[in-house]
């Protein structure tokens, strides 16, 4: 049977008419850039599926006096490809020399970008190449520098901390955060509601089916699992000739992973790819692993690095993390459970791996 009328609403770009629990961030930020307050800097942390890019979009949508910029920082990288982005010209020119790079695109920037206030969205900030920030101290500081009238709001997966430098995060000075949670199970059925009634023909789903999806997709808290899971079973359901009831969901669930092209995990470095690659290949691996796993890796490795390794797979959504006690010296043990195969994970980790090693020549 015919489930599916309109499959836009059910891709991971479609920007709902209703937003779910997050009307009071959306509309704490544009209050606050209206009025002009002393900080015009906004970053907004939250793990893959909370919301955050659906949050820019929305702010862009609303906040129509301002000229609105959305620049997706994993696409350009470095803070040459992003004023290209922001002024949308892929061929700057740099100016004289003897300027420095920044300098110059600083100048560049200020000279072509409108007089009017401008409201700049950087996502996926935390793809940023190491040593570009500038172009995020030149945005928060537009207006001291003598530029035009800049608000900015960058859109994270981890605190600045972890991907600006130090002069940088000083440059940003005071910045507003706002943290946002996972959904809960309530939410995402909210969210997913409004998707099946817009996107599915009446009468060939259940409501309880949709219920069971929140459930099973509450305990990584993303929206986007829960509508990947959601367009998953009514493929199921509509290839099978059936509704999508809870039987649907169900068997779309044994074969449900989340989706995997998480801009965080292509994010790794070449370090990072090495070391996830070694856990999964090791011997003790099945379905998941423990921190003391980790210090079993090799010698060599610092815990700096073990600590940097395990935040980014923790961030790109791949673990369940679960607290099991103390572990030897002091340190807490956790235990990880995969959400992928992780034969799909090693898969992936090659072709990065080729990927990466592609761009060094
Ligand atoms: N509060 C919400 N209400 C309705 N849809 C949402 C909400 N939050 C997220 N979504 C939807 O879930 C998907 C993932 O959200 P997204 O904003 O891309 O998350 P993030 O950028 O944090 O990874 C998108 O399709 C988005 O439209
Ligand atoms: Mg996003």
């Amino acid at each position: 049977m015919k489930i599916i009328k309109n499959p836009t609403v059910l891709s991971q770009d479609y920007i709902p008419e209703n937003v779910i629990g997050r009307k009071e961030q959306i509309s704490k930020v544009g209050e606050m850039i209206r009025m002009g307050s002393s900080s015009s800097s906004f970053v907004i942390r939250g793990n893959p599926g909370t919301g955050k890019t659906l949050i820019g979009k929305y702010l862009l949508r609303e906040l129509k006096e301002y000229n609105g910029i959305y620049v997706n920082c994993y696409v350009n990288q470095t803070d040459r490809s992003i004023v290209s982005a922001i002024l949308d010209d892929p061929n700057i020119r740099l100016p004289e020399l003897g300027n420095t790079r920044s300098e110059s695109l600083s100048g560049i920037l200020f000279r072509e970008l409108p007089e009017r206030k401008n409201l700049i969205v950087l996502d996926e900030a935390q793809s940023l190449k190491k040593g570009h920030g500038q172009i995020v101290y030149t945005l928060s500081r537009s207006k001291e520098l003598g530029g035009p009238d800049i608000n900015l709001v960058l859109l994270s997966m981890e605190e600045p901390e972890m991907y600006l430098d130090k002069s940088t995060l000083s440059g940003l000075g005071k910045y507003n955060r706002i943290p946002l949670k996972e959904y809960d199970s309530k939410e995402l059925y909210a969210i997913l509601v409004d998707r099946v009634e817009a996107g599915l023909y009446e009468g060939s789903f259940t409501y309880s089916a949709v219920e069971q999806i929140s459930e099973l997709v509450e305990e990584s808290g993303s929206a986007r699992n829960a509508i990947e899971l959601l367009r998953n079973s009514a493929l199921y359901a509509e290839s099978r000739n059936m509704f999508l009831d809870e039987e649907a969901v169900l068997q779309a669930y044994r074969d449900f992973s989340p989706p995997l092209e998480d801009s965080s995990l292509i994010n790794l470095d070449q370090e990072e790819v090495r070391l996830l690659k070694l856990l999964l290949e090791s011997a003790y691996i099945e379905n998941g692993f423990k921190t003391s796993d980790l210090k079993k890796l090799g010698t060599g490795i610092s815990d700096a690095r073990i600590y940097k390794l395990l935040k980014s797979i923790e961030l790109s959504g791949l673990v369940k993390k679960s607290k099991i006690g103390k572990g030897y010296s002091g340190g807490v043990e956790n235990e990880y459970i995969l959400r992928v195969p992780s034969n799909v994970l090693l898969s992936k980790l090659e072709m990065i791996e080729r990927l990466q090693g592609n761009q060094e020549r």
